[in-house]
C-alpha cells in the first residue's frame, strides 16, 4: 500500500517525539520514503541527528528562513502528510490557518491527505478549544488517530497518549486503499473455540485466528464497518474493528445469531470445535474420569445461518488434510454458502499458526487457486473476489 509513496512527517514538541523514529522505520519498512519537518520545540525531545539518521533522504528541516522554499518544496513532493506527535499548539495553529513556523506553513501549502496523531496531557486534550480545533480539522477531511488512554508522561492516567505506531501506519495504508467496502457491514468469526471439560481442561484445535483477523483488518481498511467474533487468540485486535470475545461454540453461535441480521457480508472463518463434553464439571476431575468422557456434537453455526430466511453474502472455510477440494465443495453446498475457501493444512506455509496461507477460492463460477502468500494478501484477494461476485461476476 505504501510502496513508493512519499511521506512528509511533521514532528512537534511532545515527549512522544522520540517515537517518531520507530514511525519512520515502520513507514520505510513498507517501502515509503520519509522526509521530515520538525518544530523548534520538538528538538527539546529528540535530536535532529537521530531523526536524520532514521529518515534520509534529505536533511531534517525546521527553520523557515534557513531552508528557503522548504515550506513549498516538501509538501509539493509528498503524497501524504503525517503529524506525529501533534501538540495542541500545532493543531490549534493549523485549525486557524496560522503559518508562523516551517511546519505550519508547509501544512497550509499541502493539498493532499493529512493524518494527525495528537499527544498531550488529558486535560489539554479535553479542553473545549482543542476539541473545537479538532472538529474544525475533521470537517476539512483531516484524519485523526488517537490519542489513546493510558499512563501519561506527567504521571497521570488519561486520554492523551499518541496512537501506536501500527495504528498510525494502518491509517496511512487506508489512505491509499480504495474504499470499495464503504457502507458494508461485515461480520467475521475467527480463532478456535474451547469446550471445557472442567475448570482446567478443554477440547480445542490449533487455529491461531490469524486468517480471520487478517480478513477483519483488510475489510476495515477498505472502508467496511467490521465486527469480529473471536475465540481465544493472541493476535492483536485490528484498529477500528468492533470485537466480541467468546470461548465456546455456543457463545459464538449466540454472538453470530445476534448480529447476522445487520450484516451484509458474513465470513465464517472460525475453527469451531466439533465436539464438547456433555457437561462441564464444576471441579477438576480425576484423570481416570477423562477417558470415559461423554461428548456431544456442537451446533453447526454456518449450517444454522443457512436456514435463515434472509442471509447476507456468506463465505465458509474448509481446512483439510490433503487436496480434498471435493470435500470443501460438499460443505459449501450443504451449508448453502456463496463462497468457500479451501486450504490443505499439510502444505508447507499453509498450516495452523503460519504467517502465510495457500488457498483455493470456490464459488458459483468455479475455482481460483492462489499462490502461497502472507495472510494479509490472501485476505485482500478473498475480498477482491467477494466484491466482484457481489457486483455480479
Ligand atoms: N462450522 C461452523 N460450525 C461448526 C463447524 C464448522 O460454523 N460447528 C463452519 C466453519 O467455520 C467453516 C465451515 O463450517 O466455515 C466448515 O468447517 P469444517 O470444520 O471444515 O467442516 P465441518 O462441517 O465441521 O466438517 P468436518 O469437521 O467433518 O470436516
Amino acid at each position: 500500500m505504501l510502496k513508493g509513496k512519499s511521506i512528509l512527517l511533521g514532528i512537534t514538541g511532545s515527549v512522544a517525539a522520540y517515537k517518531a523514529i520507530d514511525l519512520i522505520k515502520g513507514l520505510k519498512n513498507e517501502g515509503a520514503s520519509v522526509s521530515v519537518i520538525m518544530t523548534g520545540a520538538s528538538k527539546h525531545f529528540v535530536t535532529t541527528m537521530s531523526i536524520e539518521i532514521a529518515a534520509s533522504p534529505g536533511p531534517v528541516v525546521w527553520d523557515m528562513f534557513e531552508t528557503r522554499m522548504a515550506h513549498i518544496d516538501r509538501p509539493r513532493n509528498a503524497d501524504l502528510f503525517i503529524i506525529a506527535p501533534a501538540t495542541a499548539n500545532t493543531i490549534g495553529k493549523y485549525a486557524c490557518g496560522i503559518a508562523d513556523n516551517l511546519l505550519n506553513a508547509a501544512l497550509l501549502a499541502f493539498t493532499g491527505p493529512v493524518i494527525i496523531a495528537p499527544a498531550m496531557n488529558w486535560r489539554m486534550w479535553q479542553n473545549p478549544m482543542v476539541q473545537k480545533n479538532m472538529q474544525q480539522l475533521a470537517s476539512t477531511g483531516v484524519i485523526t488517530v488517537g490519542p489513546e488512554t493510558g499512563p501519561l508522561a506527567c504521571g497521570e492516567e488519561g486520554q492523551g497518549r499518541m496512537a501506536g505506531i501500527e495504528t498510525i501506519i494502518e491509517a496511512a495504508r487506508k489512505v491509499f486503499t480504495p474504499q470499495d467496502l464503504a457502507g458494508e457491514q461485515v461480520l467475521v468469526t475467527a480463532g478456535p473455540t474451547r469446550e471445557y471439560i472442567d475448570p482446567v481442561r478443554y477440547i480445542s484445535n490449533r487455529s491461531s485466528g490469524k486468517m480471520g483477523y487478517a480478513l477483519a483488518k483488510a475489510a476495515r481498511r477498505r472502508g467496511a464497518a467490521v465486527t469480529l467474533i473471536t475465540g481465544p487468540s493472541a493476535v492483536n485486535v485490528p484498529d477500528g474493528v468492533e470485537t466480541v470475545r467468546v470461548e465456546t461454540a455456543s457463545e459464538m453461535q449466540q454472538a453470530v445469531m445476534q448480529r447476522i441480521g445487520d450484516s451484509s457480508l458474513f465470513i465464517m472463518c472460525a475453527a469451531v470445535a466439533d465436539f464438547a463434553p456433555e457437561a462441564t464439571l464444576p471441579e477438576k476431575a480425576e484423570k481416570s474420569a477423562i477417558p470415559s468422557l461423554k461428548l456431544r456434537l456442537n451446533p453447526d453455526i454456518l449450517l444454522e445461518t443457512s436456514r435463515l430466511a434472509k442471509r447476507p453474502f456468506t463465505v465458509g472455510f474448509s481446512a483439510e488434510t490433503g487436496h480434498n477440494i471435493a470435500r470443501a465443495k460438499k460443505k459449501m453446498s450443504d451449508k448453502k454458502a456463496d463462497m468457500f475457501i479451501f486450504n490443505d493444512v499439510t502444505k508447507e506455509g499453509a498450516g495452523f499458526d503460519s504467517e502465510t496461507n495457500e488457498v483455493t477460492m470456490i464459488d458459483g463460477h468455479g475455482e481460483t487457486a492462489l499462490p502461497c502468500m502472507p495472510k494479509e494478501e490472501v485476505a485482500a484477494a478473498i475480498l477482491d473476489r467477494i466484491t466482484s461476485l457481489k457486483r455480479g461476476g
